[in-house]
C-alpha cells in the first residue's frame, strides 16, 4: 500500500486549501493509496528559534509531526500564496521538522519522499508562485518533486457549499494528477 500524507498550508476555518486537501485525500483513496490528512492546527508550534531549540529541544508538537511524516512514502501539500510565497505556517512547520534532538539538521522526515504541490489562491496565478518556491525548498531537503502541479485560480469561487469543485473538469484533472502521483510514488518506492 502507498502511504501518503496531505498537509495544508492554511488552517483557516473556511480555507480553500483545506477544502482542496480533503478533495485530494478522496482522490488518493479512490486511487488505491492510503492517505492521511494532517491539519497543522493540531500541531501548534512556536516560530523556529535556535535559542529556544538549544534551551528546550524540539517541541512535542514537532516530534509528533515528524513521527506522522516518518512512515509516509509521499507528501501532498496544498498551500495558498502569501505575497508570492508559501505561508509562514507551512514554512515554520517544515523548518522545525528538519531539526533533530541534537539541535542539528535532520532530513529524515522528508528525504527520499515523493511530493506533490497543489495551491489554491484567489489571484489569477492560483498560488503558482508560492508553489515554485515550495518545490525548490522541497528539492533542497531531499524530496523527489512531481513535475505535476494542480493550481486553482480564483479560489473563492471554485468550491461549492459542500467543499467540492464547482467545475467538474478541475475535479477530473485532480483525479488524473493524483493517480499519476501515486504511480510516481510507487516507482520511487520500488527503485
Ligand atoms: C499576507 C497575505 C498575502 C497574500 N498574497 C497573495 C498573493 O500573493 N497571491 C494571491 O493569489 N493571494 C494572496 N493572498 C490571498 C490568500 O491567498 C487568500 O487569503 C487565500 O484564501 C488564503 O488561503 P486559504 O483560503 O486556504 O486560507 C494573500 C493573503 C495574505 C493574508
Amino acid at each position: 500500500m502507498t502511504n501518503l500524507v496531505i498537509i495544508s498550508g492554511s488552517s483557516r476555518k473556511e480555507s480553500s486549501n483545506l477544502k482542496l486537501a480533503r478533495i485530494l485525500e478522496s482522490c488518493c483513496n479512490a486511487g488505491g493509496a492510503q492517505a492521511t490528512h494532517i491539519e497543522l492546527e493540531s500541531y501548534p508550534m512556536p516560530i523556529y528559534s535556535g535559542d529556544l531549540e538549544d534551551a528546550e529541544g524540539l517541541p512535542s508538537s514537532v516530534k509528533a509531526l515528524q513521527a506522522a511524516l516518518q512512515d509516509a512514502d509521499g507528501i501532498i501539500f496544498t498551500c495558498p500564496e502569501y505575497n508570492g510565497f508559501m505561508t509562514p505556517l507551512l514554512l515554520n512547520a517544515i523548518d522545525w521538522c528538519t531539526r533533530s534532538e541534537t539541535a542539528s539538521l535532520s532530513l529524515s522526515a522528508f528525504a527520499g519522499k515523493s511530493v506533490f504541490v497543489a495551491s489554491a489562491s484567489p489571484g489569477p496565478g492560483g498560488g503558482s508562485r508560492a508553489g515554485t518556491h515550495l518545490k525548490s525548498l522541497l528539492m533542497g531537503i531531499g524530496c523527489h518533486v512531481s513535475p505535476q502541479a494542480l493550481v486553482i485560480a480564483g479560489s473563492y469561487g471554485a468550491f461549492d457549499e459542500n467543499g467540492e469543485f464547482i467545475d467538474s473538469t478541475i475535479q477530473q484533472r485532480a483525479a488524473v494528477q493524483i493517480d499519476q502521483f501515486i504511480t510516481f510514488t510507487k516507482k520511487l518506492k520500488s527503485a
